[in-house]
């Protein structure tokens, strides 16, 4: 079998039963924020297009390229779909000319001509991507190869069940706006984004210890900001609390912990991977690469820098009056939602400063009172800044999705009362009825789901299951003094009361070993 590195989370798959071309990237996406790196314009993507099967792993704009798609990858290549909750993708693809489509079934092995297999994992949780995200196992002549993107199953056992995997391909680096976009102090921010960059870290070495694969390829990030605006996000500044660490990175963390078996793909890098190793070539040595890092950076912002200026242009939409708009599309939508308007609790306010960079209109949606008005000069849940250009090109352009697109961005900057609340960004993410029933659906089997089994972590009984997205505590569980990290995505608990210290409801069920009542079921809710 032989990989590809077509940049970010994209490669490209060679078996003698076919090729797979997976989630190719290369036009800004986000506001023309993120741009990958390093940089994989040059490659020859007329070759690269001409493939039999086309994966798209999920509708993030880094990895659903539709310009790209559109003008560089084959037609007659069969799209392996993932069994997602709604036919966007699909509808997506066929808008972009492809009519031939696999449409798998989540975790069943599908034997493809020549006696290639692949297997797709979806997950569709609202917090999922776009709803929906997804990995692809693939197996060819006795080779196996996970490409787990930026997916995060709570373990990893369906595709470890399926035989020794040889190559695993997974995510190392951040993809979010937290901390950075937060208004807070910067020794405060710094500590955050430190966290956050060890959780990362920690997270990808407990999947590559679940899979225990021959190899391991970092990919999916992480990305590089070339807007000026943007420059301070690439971690060229020896700042410990950036959360975009890069490959070179990932290699010398990952060797800290015992890591031997990491092979970095640049674009255009080729790696043959049998039963018995891998070879790989690279087309510039990856350690020169790197230490080039900001002359590269530095060459690509001056190349792109008409790029980012033509986008910049088109956003502004002066004939759209936002307050009017927003209550159109959104009321309705704050109507029809029970458990994320329930969930989010209180007005989040939007302050969207003018062309000429001090005006300011303060709009609230008001999620108890079920309304978009003007700011009332009450107390917010959050409070987002952000430029009205950027949300009149939303309105003009009906996005469905804020978090693919302006949340992604950057190019705000946030503030909250209390705890993360992630019913917030799942609203903005379901900004289409579609979206939005499914969304309370999924909350509402969650919300209900008995989750009987308890398991024992030190002095505490806990119930097996997360409240966060049912990772299982006996593996991803750690518990110090009185608090429990659940290392998924590192929410914490306290276990006497039962709260969740990370974000709104999501309630654990603990008492101590031998203590026969749960606490937490006995205290007054909060
Ligand atoms: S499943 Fe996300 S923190 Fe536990």
């Amino acid at each position: 079998m032989r990989v590809t590195g077509t940049g970010h989370a994209s490669m490209r798959i060679d078996t003698a039963a076919g090729s797979i071309l997976c989630d190719p990237w290369v036009n800004p996406a986000y506001f023309a924020s993120w741009f990958p790196f390093p940089d994989n314009s040059q490659l020859d993507w007329e070759a690269l297009g001409d493939v039999d099967y086309l994966y798209v792993s999920h509708l993030h704009r880094d990895h659903f390229d539709a310009a790209h798609l559109k003008r560089y990858v084959s037609k007659k290549a069969t799209v392996l779909l993932p069994e997602f909750p709604t036919s966007e993708m699909e509808d997506e693809f066929r808008e972009l000319g492809f009519t031939k489509f696999l449409k798998t079934r989540n975790e069943e092995v599908v034997e493809l001509n020549g006696g290639l297999k692949i297997m797709i994992q979806a997950l569709t949780s609202p917090t999922d991507g776009p709803i929906g995200d997804s990995s692809l196992w693939v197996e060819y002549d006795g080779v196996r190869l996970l490409n787990q993107n930026d997916a995060r199953p709570t373990d990893l056992s369906t595709f470890a069940e399926l035989g020794h995997v040889h190559a695993h391909m997974l995510q190392f680096s951040g993809a979010i706006w937290y901390p950075m976009v937060y208004e807070l102090p910067q020794a405060a921010k710094t500590a955050f984004g430190k966290q956050k960059r060890e959780r990362q870290f920690d997270r990808t070495w407990r999947y590559i210890d679940d899979l225990k694969a021959d190899h391991v390829f970092p990919i999916a990030g992480p990305p590089c900001f070339l807007d000026d605006e943007l420059w301070q996000f690439n971690d060229i500044f020896d700042d410990e609390g950036n959360i975009f660490p890069d490959q070179s990175v990932f290699l010398a963390e990952y060797a800290k912990v015992g890591g031997t078996n990491g092979i970095v793909l640049l674009p255009g890098s080729v790696s043959e991977i049998t039963t018995s190793g891998a070879t790989t070539t690279h087309p510039v040595p990856v350690e020169e690469f790197f230490a080039n890092k900001v002359a590269h950076l530095e060459e690509m912002r001056e190349r792109k820098r008409p790029i980012i200026e033509a986008e910049k242009a088109s956003w502004r939409h002066p004939e759209v009056d936002v307050l009017k708009e927003l209550k159109r599309r959104i009321e309705p939508l704050l109507d029809e939602s029970i458990y994320l308007a329930k969930g989010v609790g209180g007005p989040v306010r939007f302050d969207l400063v003018g062309y000429d960079g001090e005006s300011v209109e303060s709009i609230v949606v008001d999620f108890p009172g079920k309304q978009v008005r003007p700011y009332a000069d009450e107390k917010v849940r959050y409070r987002f800044r952000t430029e009205r250009a950027l949300v009149e090109h939303l309105l003009h352009i009906g996005e469905v999705d804020w978090v693919n697109s302006l949340f992604l961005s950057c190019r705000f900057s946030a503030a909250r009362i209390g705890q993360y609340n992630e019913f917030v960004y799942a609203f903005f993410k379901c900004l289409s009825t579609e979206r939005l029933q499914y969304a309370e659906g999924w909350y509402d089997e969650h919300e209900r789901a008995v989750d009987a089994e308890d398991i024992t972590i030190g002095d505490w009984t806990v119930q097996r299951r997360c409240p966060h997205l049912k990772a299982d505590l006996s593996r991803f569980g750690i518990v110090e003094g009185d608090q429990l990290t659940c290392q998924l995505h590192g929410w914490r608990f306290d276990l006497p009361s039962g709260r969740c210290l990370t974000s709104v409801g999501h309630k654990i069920r603990a008492h101590r070993v031998g203590e026969e009542t749960s606490v937490s079921e006995t205290a007054q809710p909060s």
